[in-house]
């Protein structure tokens, strides 16, 4: 594995961001009990800030774990709705908890089911979130490219993917994210970049 940001500067880009939300720490406390992968404060604010540039209406989320990443879209969206979508029931009653618990309930949809098909009931998706299974990042944007509205942005978390992308690892996650950085750089209807930070953001916008 090769670390993505040196740990002292990660340190340091989470020393200036304020304390906020006591909700977000909470889920942040539960995540780090179970041990359970979410996009962290970091790529939180830098998902908040590509959301107050594009003003979407509606968000689109492959992979919504608990709900934090979808809390994040959520609270810097002023219109529209984010869908979430993960398989496990569990993570998605708890996701309906905290948005219930929150002003945020009346922007949010919730789904259990295999993401690759339950997206795939939504159009012209102003922002599509990719954080599913690795292996599946290629067919993901393959499925969903359709439905993706003029102009939209795909986001996908761990596009670095540990730094195994550049190592001799050939695991079937890190073979997928390869596959799936490559075919965003290589089609002429995306145009694409890789944020290093934490473990990689790739964000692309549709413009074929
Ligand atoms: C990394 S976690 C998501 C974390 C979440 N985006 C966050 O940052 O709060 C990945 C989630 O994707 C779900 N998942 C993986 N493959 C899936 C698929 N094909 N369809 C639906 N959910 C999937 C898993 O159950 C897991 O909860």
């Amino acid at each position: 594995m090769i670390p993505v940001t040196d740990p002292r500067i990660e340190k340091y880009l989470l020393s200036l961001l304020p304390d906020d939300d006591p909700l977000l720490r909470e889920m942040e406390r539960i995540a780090r009990e179970k041990g359970f992968p979410i996009i962290d404060r970091l790529v939180g604010r830098f998902i908040s800030l590509l959301v107050r540039i594009k003003n979407p209406q509606l968000v689109v989320e492959l992979g919504s774990g608990f709900g934090y990443s979808a809390y994040w879209f959520a609270r810097a969206m002023n219109r529209g709705k984010v869908v979430l979508i993960d398989y496990d029931e569990s993570n998605i009653d708890y996701a309906r908890g905290i948005f219930e618990g929150s002003a945020l309930a009346p922007q949010a949809e919730f789904h259990v089911g295999d993401a690759l098909i339950v997206g795939q009931q939504y159009h012209d998706i102003d922002i599509l979130f990719i954080d599913i299974d690795k292996y599946q990042y290629l067919d993901a944007v393959a499925a969903m490219k359709p439905h993706l509205a003029k102009d939209a942005l795909v986001i996908a978390d761990n596009t670095l993917w540990y730094g195994k992308v550049a190592d001799r690892e050939n695991d079937l996650d890190t073979m997928g994210i390869r596959a799936f950085n490559q075919q965003m750089f290589r089609d002429r209807d995306f145009f694409s970049t890789i944020i290093p930070l934490r473990d990689g953001v790739l964000v692309s916008q549709k413009i074929g």
